[in-house]
């Protein structure tokens, strides 16, 4: 039986006690924001980058951090390690954490004094089927029907789920999403190309959630000296990119080798990604030998 334990609101309890209000604010109004955050032998990748996302989101949309940095710490580290789980401490996990501006009456402004609810469970995080890796991923690109703060990573995620799920209509694993003329990023991930032998994404704005995994392959590029430019990149010259990956803490790297049902170049994950993608893998490495 699966007795994993999760948090809620200051208490440990096994997942099917925990119960929320009705009336939580997250519930009723989507108001509230999350993080998804791997852990590799025990220790979460960019701890850190992964805080000042939260707190980043959390001003945004001005709810108070309910918990210090070091009480994040300890409630991380007590899921990672429960040994009640069905699953060993070892393997690979992703803890997903929700903080929502708490329960109150239903009214659009915010309540006077409400206390945040605050929700963290952990899973095991699946490594990528070895196959895809091979074969590559399909893609479609999607008109990008999100509001203007994509840069919060907000619970609302309305307009994400509807683009996901007409990609998967189509027989496509991601929805790769074009704002006037502009590629931004993905349903649930962000964007990299190459293009004349250069890796490009787009810069950070608002048109596009901060990945943390983003960040850490412009890194790599940069610490390894591969060409590499966080610039516009427009919808054509995505659409004849000789290389397309998605990046997210759960999916890692993923080449997508078929875009609207054309092949992406020779339609097999190109030479780039392979160099990015073991360098990738040796960094997960090294944080596991840590
Ligand atoms: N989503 N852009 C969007 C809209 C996302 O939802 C995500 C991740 C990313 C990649 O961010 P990161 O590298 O920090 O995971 C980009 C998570 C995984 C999710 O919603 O499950």
């Amino acid at each position: 039986m699966n007795t994993q334990l999760i948090y809620l609101n200051g208490d440990y309890l096994p997942l099917n006690e925990a119960k929320v209000s009705v009336l939580d604010r997250g519930f009723i109004f989507g108001d509230g924001v999350y993080e998804v955050i791997p852990v590799y032998a025990g220790k979460p990748l960019r701890f850190e980058h992964h805080m000042q996302r939260l707190q980043n989101s959390l001003n945004a949309i001005r709810i108070e951090n309910p918990l210090a940095i070091n009480e994040w710490s300890e409630i991380f580290n007590k899921l990672i390690s429960d040994t009640d789980s069905n699953y060993s401490t070892m393997q690979d996990q992703s803890i997903y954490l929700h903080i929502t501006r708490g329960v109150a009456q239903r009214d659009h402004s915010f309540p006077q004094s409400t206390q945040a609810t605050v929700f963290v469970m952990n899973n095991i995080l699946h490594p990528v089927n070895p196959e895809l890796l091979k074969t590559g991923v399909a893609a479609v690109t999607l008109d990008d029907i999100r509001w203007k703060y994509c840069d919060i990573k907000a619970i609302a995620l309305l307009p994400n789920i509807l683009l996901r799920q007409q990609a998967v209509d189509a027989g496509a694993t991601e929805a790769i999403l074009i704002r006037d003329g502009k590629m931004t990023e993905g349903a649930a991930s962000n964007v990299f190309i190459v293009s004349d032998g250069i890796i490009k994404t787009p810069p950070k704005n608002k048109n596009l959630l901060p990945g943390i995994t983003r960040d850490l392959v412009v890194e790599i590029a940069m610490e390894n000296n591969m060409p590499i430019e966080e610039v516009t990149i427009t919808e054509k010259e995505f659409l004849n990119a000789e290389e397309i990956w998605l990046t997210s803490s759960t999916k890692e790297i993923l080449p997508v080798t078929t875009i609207n049902q054309q092949s992406v170049n020779t339609g097999k994950p190109g030479p780039v990604w392979q160099d990015m993608h073991q360098k990738y893998q040796n960094y997960k490495e090294r944080l596991r030998q840590n």
